[in-house]
């Protein structure tokens, strides 16, 4: 089991609980996702998962090892378990040329030589498809597409275990996200890496996931084998998403 995710409950001042008792498990190389409209919770677990935020009960166990508060989730934690973000032009600092911002990720590894550090971004850059050449650019001379590229580059710097893709191609054209989509596909036969990616769109999610995870209002309401999900969804809910799903696939 790689991650274990133990009845968590979250609640912010508000008439819902962000989460409302979410249990879920995650296999190593079982890529997972999580789809549920705003405000259903998704972010707050992927906040819980990392450690940004305490839950008010339950707990999370990665690799064996239960990260109890927040605190604790440090060093090899940190490593192991990265996370790329919805917006890629506030996620990369302006300041820093992308050689800047791939070596940061190293801060806390074993000290490399610098012939080690170019060969990790140069392999990094190659697994997202972006040439070696653009270490000396800066994130504004980049697309969106390209800037998430850098991300997710950036998270894969410390050879993680748990890549947690929080609407990670949400905010990109349609056109773009086909080619992250395809790329991050790839990247999965390449890499042992497990996906955990949160989105709203359930067509996004079945590209890329073999187990999904219905969230409705802070709980995880159906987890089931994609294909089990998208012909036989068991929950009114997941019924009512792949219903809006396919509407939208067919009125332009
Ligand atoms: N830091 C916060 N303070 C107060 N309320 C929050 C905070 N973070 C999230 N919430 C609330 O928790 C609920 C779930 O939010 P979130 O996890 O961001 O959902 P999602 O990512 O699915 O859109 C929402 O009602 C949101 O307003
Ligand atoms: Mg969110």
């Amino acid at each position: 089991m790689l991650l274990r995710v133990n009845d968590v409950y979250k609640t912010f001042p508000g008439p819902v609980a962000a989460l409302d008792g979410v249990s879920l498990d995650v296999h190593s190389g079982e890529h997972v996702s999580i789809v549920g409209e705003s405000g259903c919770g998704k972010t707050t677990l992927a906040r819980v998962i990392m450690g940004l935020v305490d839950p008010d009960e339950g707990s999370v166990i990665f690799n064996g090892h239960p990260l109890l508060t927040a605190h604790s989730r440090r060093g090899d934690f940190s490593r192991q378990v990265r996370m790329v973000f919805q917006d890629p032009f506030s996620s990369l600092d302006p300041r820093y040329s992308v050689r800047a911002i791939l070596k940061e990720a190293l801060r806390r590894e074993p000290k490399m030589t610098p012939g080690e550090d170019f060969l990790r971004m140069r392999k990094v850059l190659d697994l997202v498809r972006m040439p070696a050449d653009i270490l000396t650019r800066y994130p504004h001379e980049f697309s969106g597409g390209e800037r998430q590229r850098i991300a997710i580059a950036r998270a894969l710097m410390t050879s993680p275990k748990l890549l947690i893709l929080d609407e990670a191609v949400s905010s990109l054209d349609v056109l773009v996200q086909q080619e992250i989509l395809a790329m991050l596909e790839e990247l999965q036969q390449r890499m042992p890496v497990t996906y955990f990616f949160i989105s709203h769109n359930l067509r996004v999610v079945r590209r890329l996931s073999r187990k999904v995870a219905v969230m409705y209002q802070g709980r995880i309401v159906e987890y089931a084998d994609r294909d089990t999900l998208f012909n036989a969804p068991s929950h009114p809910y997941t019924q009512v998403l792949l219903k809006a799903a396919f509407n939208y696939e067919v009125s332009p």
